[in-house]
Protein backbone atom coordinates (compact mmCIF):
# COMPACT_ATOMS: atom_id res chain seq x y z
CA UNK A 1 0.00 0.00 0.00
CA UNK A 2 1.22 3.47 -0.81
CA UNK A 3 0.98 6.17 1.64
CA UNK A 4 0.51 9.68 0.33
CA UNK A 5 1.28 11.77 3.27
CA UNK A 6 0.68 16.19 2.24
CA UNK A 7 1.63 19.14 4.44
CA UNK A 8 -1.35 20.60 2.97
CA UNK A 9 -4.93 19.77 3.48
CA UNK A 10 -5.81 21.09 -0.03
CA UNK A 11 -3.96 18.51 -1.80
CA UNK A 12 -5.13 15.56 0.31
CA UNK A 13 -8.76 16.95 -0.57
CA UNK A 14 -7.40 16.82 -4.13
CA UNK A 15 -6.62 13.18 -4.01
CA UNK A 16 -9.91 12.34 -2.17
CA UNK A 17 -11.84 13.05 -4.95
CA UNK A 18 -9.32 10.65 -6.83
CA UNK A 19 -10.00 8.21 -4.70
CA UNK A 20 -12.09 5.00 -5.74
CA UNK A 21 -13.99 3.14 -2.99
CA UNK A 22 -12.73 5.71 -0.61
CA UNK A 23 -13.36 4.95 3.36
CA UNK A 24 -12.03 7.27 6.16
CA UNK A 25 -10.30 6.36 9.79
CA UNK A 26 -9.96 8.94 12.35
CA UNK A 27 -7.24 8.14 15.13
CA UNK A 28 -5.05 10.46 16.82
CA UNK A 29 -7.09 13.85 15.07
CA UNK A 30 -6.25 12.82 11.69
CA UNK A 31 -8.25 11.63 9.41
CA UNK A 32 -7.14 8.58 6.98
CA UNK A 33 -8.43 8.28 3.34
CA UNK A 34 -7.98 4.80 2.30
CA UNK A 35 -8.98 3.88 -1.45
CA UNK A 36 -7.46 2.99 -5.10
CA UNK A 37 -5.17 5.89 -6.42
CA UNK A 38 -5.51 5.51 -10.69
CA UNK A 39 -5.50 1.96 -9.24
CA UNK A 40 -2.96 1.52 -6.91
CA UNK A 41 -3.81 0.77 -3.04
CA UNK A 42 -3.12 3.75 -1.31
CA UNK A 43 -3.72 5.79 2.10
CA UNK A 44 -3.53 9.88 2.40
CA UNK A 45 -3.02 11.93 5.37
CA UNK A 46 -2.25 15.59 5.77
CA UNK A 47 0.59 15.23 7.72
CA UNK A 48 -0.34 18.93 9.78
CA UNK A 49 2.47 21.11 10.56
CA UNK A 50 5.65 20.72 12.36
CA UNK A 51 8.21 18.08 12.92
CA UNK A 52 6.22 16.34 15.76
CA UNK A 53 2.65 16.31 14.33
CA UNK A 54 4.34 15.15 11.26
CA UNK A 55 6.11 12.13 12.84
CA UNK A 56 2.91 11.15 14.76
CA UNK A 57 0.81 10.66 12.06
CA UNK A 58 3.66 8.51 9.95
CA UNK A 59 4.08 6.34 13.13
CA UNK A 60 0.42 6.00 13.34
CA UNK A 61 0.63 5.10 9.29
CA UNK A 62 3.14 2.88 9.99
CA UNK A 63 1.14 1.00 12.92
CA UNK A 64 -2.20 0.79 11.50
CA UNK A 65 -1.72 0.50 8.00
CA UNK A 66 0.20 -2.01 5.14
CA UNK A 67 2.20 0.65 3.84
CA UNK A 68 5.09 -0.43 1.85
CA UNK A 69 6.25 2.90 0.98
CA UNK A 70 5.47 6.46 1.35
CA UNK A 71 5.14 9.87 -0.59
CA UNK A 72 5.54 13.03 1.21
CA UNK A 73 4.72 16.46 -0.81
CA UNK A 74 3.99 19.68 0.18
CA UNK A 75 5.63 23.31 -0.35
CA UNK A 76 8.96 25.16 0.74
CA UNK A 77 11.01 28.07 0.95
CA UNK A 78 13.58 28.69 -1.91
CA UNK A 79 16.91 28.86 0.15
CA UNK A 80 19.47 28.03 -2.93
CA UNK A 81 19.94 30.49 -4.92
CA UNK A 82 18.64 30.05 -8.54
CA UNK A 83 15.55 28.38 -7.16
CA UNK A 84 12.27 30.64 -8.07
CA UNK A 85 8.49 30.17 -7.17
CA UNK A 86 6.62 27.00 -8.95
CA UNK A 87 10.26 25.54 -8.95
CA UNK A 88 10.43 21.65 -7.89
CA UNK A 89 12.64 20.38 -5.55
CA UNK A 90 13.06 16.43 -5.01
CA UNK A 91 14.79 15.30 -1.86
CA UNK A 92 18.14 13.91 -2.08
CA UNK A 93 18.68 14.01 1.03
CA UNK A 94 16.73 15.62 4.30
CA UNK A 95 18.39 17.14 7.15
CA UNK A 96 16.63 19.36 10.69
CA UNK A 97 18.51 22.68 10.60
CA UNK A 98 17.20 22.89 14.29
CA UNK A 99 18.67 20.11 15.90
CA UNK A 100 21.59 20.46 18.09
CA UNK A 101 22.88 17.65 20.04
CA UNK A 102 26.32 18.93 20.85
CA UNK A 103 28.43 18.18 22.63
CA UNK A 104 27.03 15.30 22.89
CA UNK A 105 26.70 14.55 19.44
CA UNK A 106 27.75 16.09 16.18
CA UNK A 107 25.68 19.27 15.72
CA UNK A 108 22.53 17.90 13.37
CA UNK A 109 23.18 14.41 13.94
CA UNK A 110 20.09 12.64 15.04
CA UNK A 111 20.81 10.21 18.39
CA UNK A 112 21.33 7.14 18.38
CA UNK A 113 20.74 6.47 13.99
CA UNK A 114 24.30 8.41 13.65
CA UNK A 115 23.82 10.23 10.60
CA UNK A 116 22.45 14.03 9.95
CA UNK A 117 21.22 13.63 6.33
CA UNK A 118 18.69 10.84 5.76
CA UNK A 119 18.60 9.70 2.00
CA UNK A 120 15.01 8.37 0.22
CA UNK A 121 14.54 5.34 -1.27
CA UNK A 122 16.29 5.93 -4.63
CA UNK A 123 13.60 4.64 -7.35
CA UNK A 124 10.97 6.56 -5.37
CA UNK A 125 13.49 9.81 -5.48
CA UNK A 126 14.21 9.05 -9.67
CA UNK A 127 10.44 7.89 -10.03
CA UNK A 128 9.33 11.21 -8.65
CA UNK A 129 11.87 13.76 -10.70
CA UNK A 130 10.62 11.83 -14.01
CA UNK A 131 6.95 12.39 -12.71
CA UNK A 132 7.40 16.04 -12.00
CA UNK A 133 9.49 17.03 -15.14
CA UNK A 134 6.77 15.31 -17.03
CA UNK A 135 3.95 17.53 -15.19
CA UNK A 136 6.14 20.46 -16.14
CA UNK A 137 6.12 19.82 -19.22
CA UNK A 138 3.07 18.23 -20.20
CA UNK A 139 0.32 19.28 -17.63
CA UNK A 140 1.29 22.44 -15.75
CA UNK A 141 -0.22 24.70 -18.69
CA UNK A 142 -3.53 22.74 -18.33
CA UNK A 143 -4.12 22.46 -14.63
CA UNK A 144 -2.82 25.80 -13.24
CA UNK A 145 -4.89 28.69 -15.02
CA UNK A 146 -2.62 31.38 -16.77
CA UNK A 147 -3.20 33.80 -14.74
CA UNK A 148 -2.09 32.41 -11.58
CA UNK A 149 0.86 31.21 -13.49
CA UNK A 150 1.24 34.74 -14.99
CA UNK A 151 0.69 36.46 -11.47
CA UNK A 152 3.44 34.11 -10.05
CA UNK A 153 5.42 34.83 -12.85
CA UNK A 154 5.87 30.83 -13.43
CA UNK A 155 7.06 29.82 -16.87
CA UNK A 156 9.43 26.91 -17.10
CA UNK A 157 9.64 25.72 -13.80
CA UNK A 158 12.77 24.12 -12.90
CA UNK A 159 12.89 20.28 -11.35
CA UNK A 160 16.21 19.94 -8.91
CA UNK A 161 17.19 17.50 -6.43
CA UNK A 162 18.49 19.33 -3.12
CA UNK A 163 18.89 18.40 0.33
CA UNK A 164 15.62 19.53 2.03
CA UNK A 165 16.16 21.14 5.77
CA UNK A 166 13.62 20.62 8.26
CA UNK A 167 12.91 22.49 11.42
CA UNK A 168 9.94 23.93 13.40
CA UNK A 169 10.24 27.09 12.25
CA UNK A 170 8.71 29.42 9.43
CA UNK A 171 11.34 31.45 7.63
CA UNK A 172 10.41 35.07 6.57
CA UNK A 173 13.83 36.81 6.83
CA UNK A 174 16.39 37.39 4.44
CA UNK A 175 18.68 37.56 7.37
CA UNK A 176 17.79 34.15 8.54
CA UNK A 177 17.94 32.59 5.28
CA UNK A 178 21.42 34.07 4.79
CA UNK A 179 21.95 32.80 8.02
CA UNK A 180 21.04 29.34 7.50
CA UNK A 181 23.08 29.51 3.82
CA UNK A 182 26.24 30.52 6.18
CA UNK A 183 25.98 27.50 8.19
CA UNK A 184 24.16 24.81 5.69
CA UNK A 185 25.35 25.64 2.55
CA UNK A 186 24.41 22.86 0.37
CA UNK A 187 20.55 22.94 1.34
CA UNK A 188 18.02 23.64 -1.69
CA UNK A 189 15.08 24.66 0.58
CA UNK A 190 13.39 25.03 3.91
CA UNK A 191 10.07 23.56 5.12
CA UNK A 192 8.40 22.28 8.63
CA UNK A 193 7.76 18.03 8.31
CA UNK A 194 10.13 16.34 5.63
CA UNK A 195 13.09 15.46 7.64
CA UNK A 196 11.16 13.98 10.63
CA UNK A 197 8.94 12.18 8.06
CA UNK A 198 12.54 10.87 6.87
CA UNK A 199 13.47 9.74 10.20
CA UNK A 200 10.55 7.89 11.11
CA UNK A 201 10.67 6.06 7.78
CA UNK A 202 14.13 5.13 8.22
CA UNK A 203 13.86 3.27 11.49
CA UNK A 204 10.54 1.37 10.23
CA UNK A 205 12.29 0.48 7.18
CA UNK A 206 9.96 2.37 4.90
CA UNK A 207 11.31 3.06 1.69
CA UNK A 208 10.11 7.05 1.03
CA UNK A 209 10.11 9.86 -1.15
CA UNK A 210 9.84 13.89 -0.68
CA UNK A 211 8.29 16.53 -3.08
CA UNK A 212 8.67 20.46 -2.38
CA UNK A 213 7.29 23.14 -4.79
CA UNK A 214 8.51 26.13 -3.74
CA UNK A 215 6.17 28.28 -2.85
CA UNK A 216 8.39 31.56 -1.55
CA UNK A 217 11.76 32.92 -0.78
CA UNK A 218 11.74 31.77 2.62
CA UNK A 219 12.25 36.11 3.21
CA UNK A 220 9.99 39.25 4.22
CA UNK A 221 7.59 37.95 1.32
CA UNK A 222 7.17 34.70 1.74
CA UNK A 223 3.76 34.44 3.61
CA UNK A 224 2.05 37.21 1.44
CA UNK A 225 0.38 34.86 -1.32
CA UNK A 226 1.14 32.02 0.36
CA UNK A 227 -2.57 30.38 0.67
CA UNK A 228 -3.49 31.49 -2.73
CA UNK A 229 -0.36 30.21 -4.22
CA UNK A 230 -1.38 26.51 -2.12
CA UNK A 231 -4.99 26.86 -3.12
CA UNK A 232 -4.40 28.09 -7.42
CA UNK A 233 -0.91 26.89 -7.86
CA UNK A 234 0.78 23.97 -5.25
CA UNK A 235 -2.28 21.61 -4.64
CA UNK A 236 -2.65 21.07 -8.78
CA UNK A 237 1.45 20.29 -9.44
CA UNK A 238 1.16 17.46 -5.88
CA UNK A 239 -1.88 16.12 -7.35
CA UNK A 240 -0.33 15.70 -10.79
CA UNK A 241 3.19 14.66 -9.79
CA UNK A 242 1.25 11.98 -7.87
CA UNK A 243 -0.45 10.68 -10.56
CA UNK A 244 2.41 10.54 -12.65
CA UNK A 245 4.61 8.92 -10.05
CA UNK A 246 1.41 6.10 -9.73
CA UNK A 247 0.95 5.76 -13.61
CA UNK A 248 4.53 4.53 -14.05
CA UNK A 249 4.66 0.96 -13.42
N1 LIG B 1 7.15 26.01 3.72
C1 LIG B 1 6.90 26.84 2.69
N2 LIG B 1 7.57 28.00 2.83
C2 LIG B 1 8.26 27.90 3.98
C3 LIG B 1 9.12 28.77 4.68
N3 LIG B 1 9.39 30.00 4.21
N4 LIG B 1 9.65 28.34 5.86
C4 LIG B 1 9.35 27.11 6.33
N5 LIG B 1 8.53 26.25 5.72
C5 LIG B 1 7.99 26.63 4.55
Amino acid sequence: MLAIVSAMQEEISLVVESLAHATTRELGRRTFHEGAFHGVEAVAVFSRWGKVAAAATVTQLVSSFPISRLVLSGVAGGVRHGLSIGDVVIGTGLLQHDLDPSPIFPRYEVPLLGKSVIEPDPQIRDRLMRAAREFVREDLHSLVAPSELAWFRIRSPQVAGGVIASGDKFFASAREVEELRSRLPHVACVEMEGAAVAQVCEEYGVPFGVVRTISDSADESSAHDFPRFIREVARHYSLGILERFVRER
